[in-house]
């Protein structure tokens, strides 16, 4: 879990909590002898009773940024497993005020890689774009790869979408996969590298790839946020 500074937030907002592969599932003591939740149906409550409040943030809304792989099988014993996390994104929205997010490779919505139905404050992105609280937010679901595996489409239908995401200058791109980052070794698609630094800067929320710091600036400015097994709790300054 981290704790990251904004120069500012849209007026009314506290925080924005961002975050991806939470592919975990809560502790046997937690469970109480019933099934193990996913970790990320538990960590909202947890998040919300427990972390935020220690941050001393004035009263506002807090809105979610879901980078996607929130699955994980329930024997923890098997890496890449698919499943349903429809729960996932219900438990966000039962904690803070706005969900924005996009699919992971292994993310099932009922039992299908299909476009959830979600009602406002939750928004699915799959090459669109949504705007709350001022800020417009732009989504891609999925990995570049073989269409006919769920949530991948091929990598030059996935920059195509990508630039033209782009060019309608949201604040925001929210991807499941992402630029990678060279210089500093971390792994991710040279391709949409390339494709977002050729536009104006944007904030890149990622995940898909594990990084081992969480924050990168590519050459045009834009700021690359990996939130892959992480929480990432942006708020402006606090007192
Ligand atoms: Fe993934």
């Amino acid at each position: 879990m981290h704790h990251g500074l904004v120069d500012e937030l849209p007026k009314g907002m506290s925080a924005i909590i961002a975050t991806a592969d939470l592919q975990g599932r809560e502790t046997f003591e937690s469970a109480g002898g019933k099934p193990l939740r996913l970790l990320g149906e538990v960590l909202p409550a947890i998040l919300a009773d427990e972390i935020i409040p220690n941050f001393g943030l004035a009263n506002g809304r807090i809105g979610v940024l879901l980078a996607g792989d929130f699955y994980t099988v329930p024997a923890l014993d098997k890496r890449g497993g698919s499943g349903d996390v429809t729960s996932v994104w219900q438990a966000f929205a039962d904690e803070f005020d706005w969900i924005v997010g996009v699919a992971g490779n292994h993310d099932l919505f009922g039992d299908a890689a299909t476009r959830p139905r979600f009602t406002t404050p939750v928004h699915f992105l799959d090459n669109d774009i949504v705007t709350i609280d001022e800020l417009p937010i732009a989504g891609l679901s999925g990995i570049p790869g073989n269409p006919r595996r769920p949530w991948r489409r091929t990598e030059d239908d996935f920059v195509v979408a990508l630039e033209l995401l782009l060019s309608d200058s949201p604040a925001i791109v929210m991807m499941h996969d992402g630029p990678d980052v060279p210089d500093s070794g971390h792994r991710g698609s040279p391709r949409i590298r390339q494709v977002v630094e050729q536009a104006e800067p944007v904030l890149v929320v990622r995940g898909h790839s594990h990084w081992k710091e969480p924050l990168a600036t590519l050459s045009n400015g834009t700021q690359v946020l990996n939130v892959d097994a992480r929480v990432i709790i942006l708020t402006g300054e606090t007192s």
